[in-house]
């Protein structure tokens, strides 16, 4: 592979010239959403002596994906037993309790029922099967296991009805999950980043990232050093280059586009979106609504359970109560999704498709009937939308977060010089729900298992 090309590639549509390094970090986070403020949180903390820099477009935390969510801890009931949803999102939830009671963010183990129709019996019986073999620790056998990783009970529609009045006659059977909860995201994030900068990190706002080039110390004048320099425009038209020894990139919907340009086509990243609608609800058929109510998800031959959990009923701190989200793949303005890389395609294309679109009321509200039967179709009101980024598209099965790891060397198309030090740049990918849920597990796995091994250091 050759480098000048490779260089070419990286520098997206040409419109940011290679610059030096000026200063250099340890550690750069792309995203200041609620995983790359978990992450950044976790290396203060593991390398206080480091420098751990996040650097975020936005002028405040969260102005993406993170802040247009159903703000659920999820227990995870959900995904494949062995994958890394089940295992970080069961881990996060532990680690997210934990925090919000310890820094006063206002939260609340409110529990939720998965609501059946008779013949969606078999649906939650399969949830509940799957729950209980699952011991803590993870996969420990049962004779072993101390307590349930993942607590749930089968109950009858009378007895979900007697948690919740206004749920439907139809509803013949309820699993009761205790461990589901909510969280006022905005003030974990708000939290999260003073628990960074009272530890000695730093926070960027109107920071983007334009563009990443591979370094390699022998080729350019400045530092001798491996890692990644990575280009920035501030809110100013200012720009910056540094150099980060490692990279972390938590950029959510956009992290799978400088990394495509990087890779041969045949492995190349496609990423899907699917956004989801939120309604608000005033009017009757709510009365007293205590838990998070939540339909089966809709498994028949065209669409899959683990792209959407239906369009259910959530409350925040407030006890508003919002229904929501469905799902619906925006269409990305060019081939985009099928890895082609197009140079005057917007990549944030999905921006322009944020406003709640009235159009999807009719459909949502048909859902909501299905369990809450005495609500009024007046009472909906279009609130919020959010994209979830997809790796697979409409007909895809299942798929789990995804962590890559890059090497400089690699796109010099060298080997690692024995002895010189790994500088990876890591990105995460996927990264949909439960990814509130497991943040703080997400930043566990990333400074604690992948960084930690790295260079064989370990925490300080
Ligand atoms: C509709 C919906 C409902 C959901 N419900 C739940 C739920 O109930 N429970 C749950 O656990 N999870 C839920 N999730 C998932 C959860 O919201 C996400 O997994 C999580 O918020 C992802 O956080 P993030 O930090 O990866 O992404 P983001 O919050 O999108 O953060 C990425 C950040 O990177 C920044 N960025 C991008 N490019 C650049 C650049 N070039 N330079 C600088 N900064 C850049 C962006 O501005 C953004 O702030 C839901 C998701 C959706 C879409
Ligand atoms: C960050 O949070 C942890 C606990 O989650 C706490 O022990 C630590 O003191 C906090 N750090 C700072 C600098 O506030
Ligand atoms: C990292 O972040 C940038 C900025 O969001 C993004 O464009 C890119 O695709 C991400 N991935 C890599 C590997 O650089
Ligand atoms: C509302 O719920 C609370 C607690 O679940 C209960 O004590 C109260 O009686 C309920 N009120 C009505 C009107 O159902």
């Amino acid at each position: 592979m050759n480098v000048r090309g490779l260089a070419a590639a990286l520098n997206s549509n040409g419109r940011y010239a290679y610059k030096n390094p000026e200063f250099a970090v340890d550690y750069l986070i792309i995203g200041g959403g609620v995983v790359g403020l978990a992450i950044a949180r976790q290396l203060v903390r593991s390398f206080p002596s480091k420098s751990t820099f996040l650097v975020e477009r936005h002028d405040r935390a969260g102005e993406e994906i993170s802040s247009r969510n159903s703000e659920v801890i999820h227990a995870g009931l959900y995904y494949p037993i062995d994958s890394l949803k089940t295992r970080l999102c069961i881990r996060g939830r532990h680690l997210m309790y934990e925090y919000c009671q310890e820094h006063n963010v206002p939260h609340k183990k409110v529990g939720k029922l998965v609501v059946a129709r008779d013949d969606q019996r078999a649906y939650i019986e399969g949830l509940y099967a799957k729950a209980g073999k699952m011991g803590w620790p993870l996969h420990s056998p049962p004779s072993i296991s101390q307590t349930s990783a993942l607590p749930t009970r089968l109950i009858s529609g009378e007895e979900a009805r007697e948690l919740e009045p206004d749920l439907s006659r139809n509803i013949a059977a309820a699993l009761w999950s205790p461990e589901t909860g909510i969280v006022d995201s905005h003030s974990l994030m708000e939290s999260f980043e003073t628990n960074i900068t009272d530890g000695g990190g730093e926070v960027a706002y109107q920071t983007r990232v334009v563009r990443v080039d591979p370094y390699k110390p022998e080729t350019r004048s400045g530092f001798n050093d491996n890692g990644w320099v990575v280009q920035t425009v501030t809110g100013d038209g200012d720009s910056d280059a540094m150099l980060a020894r490692t990279l972390i990139n938590c950029s959510g919907l956009a992290a799978h586009l400088i990394l495509n340009s990087l890779l041969p086509k045949a492995s190349r990243i496609p990423m899907y979106y699917g956004r989801g609608s939120y309604a608000s609800y005033r009017g009757p058929g709510i009365k007293n609504i205590s838990h998070l109510i939540y339909p089966c998800p809709d498994t028949g031959r065209t669409v899959h359970g683990f792209q959407s959990l239906g369009t259910h009923l959530t409350l925040d701190m407030q006890g508003k109560i919002k229904f929501g989200p469905d799902l619906d793949w925006l269409q990305p303005p060019s081939s985009q999704n099928n890895c082609e890389i197009v140079d005057d395609a917007d990549p944030d294309f999905w921006q322009n498709h944020l406003i709640p679109d009235e159009t999807r009321l009719g459909q949502m509200i048909d859902a909501v009937k299905q369990y809450l039967p005495e609500v009024n179709s007046e009472g909906f009101q279009p609130d919020y939308c959010g994209v979830r980024p997809k790796l697979v598209g409409p007909q895809g099965g299942f798929r789990d977060f995804e962590f890559h790891t890059h090497y400089p060397h690699t796109f010099f198309g060298s080997h690692m010089d024995p002895g010189s030090v790994r500088r990876p740049m890591i990105s995460l990918l996927g990264i949909e729900s439960p990814g509130l849920t497991s943040s703080l597990a997400i930043a566990e796995q990333v400074v604690e298992d992948m960084l930690c091994k790295e260079n064989g250091q370990a925490k300080e």
